[in-house]
């Protein structure tokens, strides 16, 4: 990969609900010269780049030095886009852009001729987004672009979902970063692939499968959990991401037998002279509040709290430098599925079931 001299990355602070005129004029300016500019939606930061560029969607896959098989999710402001992006749009997309535009879906569906096939890395889709953010919105309709964005961290580590979050992994290699405060959801959109049979969702977000099955019945969840070594014919599904620089280790079961786990389980590291970090749930605080690395992510009854700081929490675990971060599960239902998904994929397959007779049971790949 190029190594490029450190850029001069500026930061503007922008009221999220009312979005400086200025401000936004100069990311626009920003990004119809090929510029990357980083920018809040209601789900994750974006760093974002013309989507009609080629050149400007490669300084994306630099600066996250990310691979070439990962392909960018287009953000647009206004429908007719939607047919600028795309082709032989199905009834279902337009049925879901009504329901759920603006807001956390993204459609993966026939790429239209024109559009840069890096943006698909290669594949011959594209990934389709309305951010619902108002900031996010008055950007995209001064570019007059459709924006493509992955989320503004480097590869592999948590999504940003603060400006700092940005600055800590992107710092020196993008143009501009628009700080309009911390996200709302915390973890990323839902991506709906629509150009199969039947609508299947590759990896669960800000909508709910539940959400989704109410308009689409047929909708089923089949996120891919890879090997990083297989990644290349499953792009973005790799196990590896969303990693802290610490082993993470997930614990699932019965939450009192969860609790009781991750106890002995952070009395051995402490024994062995390593660091534990724990991310718990507000239930956990009476058993394991005592160890002094440790985020209280929310409520297990608010899972919408606890998406909003998981990425926050597990960087925040990583600035003091813990050596292993143990983290218990939040179910299925609802957000739980988006946020098994992430704590996954950050322990990297690792998951302790508390239920199996075998420590260190792993996962099964198409968990429902
Ligand atoms: O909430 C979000 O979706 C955020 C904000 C910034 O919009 N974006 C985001 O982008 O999470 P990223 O690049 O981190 O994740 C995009 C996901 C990846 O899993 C990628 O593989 C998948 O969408 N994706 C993008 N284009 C695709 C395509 N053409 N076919 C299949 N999957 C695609
Ligand atoms: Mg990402």
């Amino acid at each position: 990969m190029s190594r490029r001299l450190p850029i001069d990355t500026r930061v503007l602070i922008v009221d999220p609900e009312q979005p400086d005129a200025g401000a936004i004029a100069e990311a626009a300016r920003i990004l119809r010269a090929g510029g990357l500019v980083a920018f809040p939606t209601e789900t994750v930061y974006g760093l974002g780049a013309n989507a009609m560029d080629a050149v400007a969607l490669n300084r994306i896959y630099e600066a996250k030095e990310r691979p070439a098989n990962d392909p960018i999710i287009a953000h647009i402001a206004r429908p007719e886009q939607l047919d600028e992006l795309a082709r032989d749009i199905p009834p279902a997309a337009r049925h879901l852009a009504n329901a759920f535009w603006p807001g956390a879906l993204t459609l993966v569906l026939k790429r239209a001729p024109g559009v840069p096939e890096n943006i698909a890395a290669g594949r011959d889709t594209v990934a389709v987004r309305m951010p619902a953010h108002p900031l996010a919105r008055a950007l995209l309709l001064a570019a007059d672009v459709p924006v493509g964005a992955p989320s503004a961290n480097t590869f592999t580590r948590p999504s940003a979902t603060t400006a700092a979050h940005v600055l800590e992994d992107l710092d020196g290699r993008i143009d501009l970063v628009l700080d309009g405060g911390p996200t709302t959801i915390g973890v990323e959109s839902t991506v709906l692939d629509l150009t199969g049979t039947a609508p299947v969702v590759l990896r669960p977000g800000g909508v709910l499968l539940e959400e989704l099955q109410a308009v689409l019945p047929e909708t089923t969840l089949a996120p891919r959990y890879l090997a990083e070594d297989s990644a290349s014919d499953a792009p973005g599904q790799l196990l590896k991401h969303y990693s802290p620089r610490a082993r993470v280790r997930l614990f699932t079961g019965e939450p009192a037998a969860v609790r009781a786990r991750m106890r002995a389980e952070a009395n051995a590291l402490i024994a062995a002279g390593e660091t534990p970090g724990l991310l718990l749930a507000e239930e956990d605080i009476t058993e394991l509040g005592a160890f002094t690395d440790r985020e209280i992510l929310g409520s297990e009854r608010d899972l919408a709290a606890v998406s909003r700081r998981l990425f926050e929490a597990l960087r925040a675990l990583d600035r003091r430098g813990v050596d292993a971060i143990l983290v218990r599960d939040f179910g299925r239902e609802g957000l739980g599925a988006a946020l098994w998904d992430r704590l996954l994929r950050a322990a990297e397959g690792q998951v302790i079931d508390t239920a199996a007779s075998t420590p260190g049971a792993g996962f099964t790949a198409d968990e429902g």
